[in-house]
């Protein structure tokens, strides 16, 4: 049976629960969670740079008990021009499962997982699933549920913001409120299939362009980097836009209680202020640890037998 985690479209809200539930369990228990996965292989290839997914589903899976191949941006034939079909067909016979980060589009790795057991978009061009995958163990972690929960996002509507939009609603009751400066906002198929799967369960998200009228209360503040790995913007003015979407202590002084949130790398006096990342509000480096949690949660609902 194949299981790939490409876009979180694709996964059910079962799917979605038992991936978040069995990261907390994970995070909650000693580090190696098991041997559920000894016997297994799991090609790690990353075309663009990375500190933590990477790092994640490499120790992860070896806490599991796989063994690993990892592959950088120069290691891989397809430098000199075979095909992604071809690297897959070839790839897909020797190991069992491969996390894959590059800067094209979802399509890309559809083509790996037509060959392979198991397919992980560890970053896609337009959705970081394993991110929002993370974001909400280290959510339910933290607040002992995803349901219900308030979540003010400030920041481009990058590939970390649609797949928190895409995975978020569908846990009930919550209020998504993304600003996003103009031009730079959700795709708006992004948009319209959050919006669509928040109506079935009873959430709401929604995106503006200022930040006037910001929520009244909210449990969560989030932000990403203005410059998203791997992506250029065309605007040679873009910063201007960015500028007033700084999260700063003035944004969490209207929130107290709050918890701050950034998936990192962070840029300190761009995005987010140093006395807000590394403040008491800021909970971004235990969100970096849950990433080790929920790739290795990831990793069992893909492979393990
Ligand atoms: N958040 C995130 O994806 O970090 P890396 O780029 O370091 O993997």
């Amino acid at each position: 049976m194949s299981r790939h985690v490409i876009s979180l479209r694709d996964l059910t809200d079962g799917d979605l629960e038992w991936i978040v539930r069995r990261g907390v369990e994970i995070a909650a228990g000693p580090a190696d969670a098991g041997a559920s996965l000894r016997g297994r292989i799991v090609g790690i290839y990353f075309s663009r740079t990375s500190t933590r997914t990477r790092t994640s589903f490499t120790a992860g899976a070896l806490r599991l008990g796989a063994q690993v191949i990892t592959y950088g941006p120069g290691d891989l034939q397809l430098n000199t021009g075979e095909t992604a079909e071809d690297t897959a067909r070839v790839l897909g016979g020797m190991v069992d499962g491969l996390v894959i980060r590059t800067a094209g589009p979802p399509e890309e790795m559809r083509t790996f997982a037509a060959h392979c057991g198991a397919v992980v978009n560890a970053m896609s061009a337009d959705e970081h699933p394993t991110q929002a995958l993370a974001d909400l163990t280290t959510l339910s972690a933290r607040f002992g549920r995803v349901k219900g929960l308030r979540v003010l996002y400030v920041g481009e509507g990058n590939n970390s913001a649609a797949a928190l939009a895409l995975a978020l609603p569908r846990f009930g009751g919550v209020e998504l409120e993304l600003r996003t400066p103009p031009g730079y906002g959700l795709a708006p198929e992004v948009l319209a299939d959050a919006t669509a799967l928040a109506e079935v369960s009873g959430s709401r998200v929604r995106e503006r362009h200022d930040l006037a009228s910001l929520p009244g209360k909210v449990d969560v503040v989030y932000t990403t980097r203005w410059q998203t790995t791997g992506s250029t913007k065309a605007d040679p003015d873009w910063r201007r836009r960015f500028e007033p979407f700084q999260v700063d202590e003035a944004v969490m002084a209207r929130y107290p209680g709050a918890c701050f949130m950034h998936d990192l790398p962070a840029h300190r006096g761009e995005e987010v202020t140093a006395a807000v990342l590394d403040g008491p509000a800021s909970i971004a480096f235990e969100q970096a640890q849950h990433k080790l949690y929920s790739a290795m949660a990831v990793l069992e609902w893909c492979l393990a037998r």
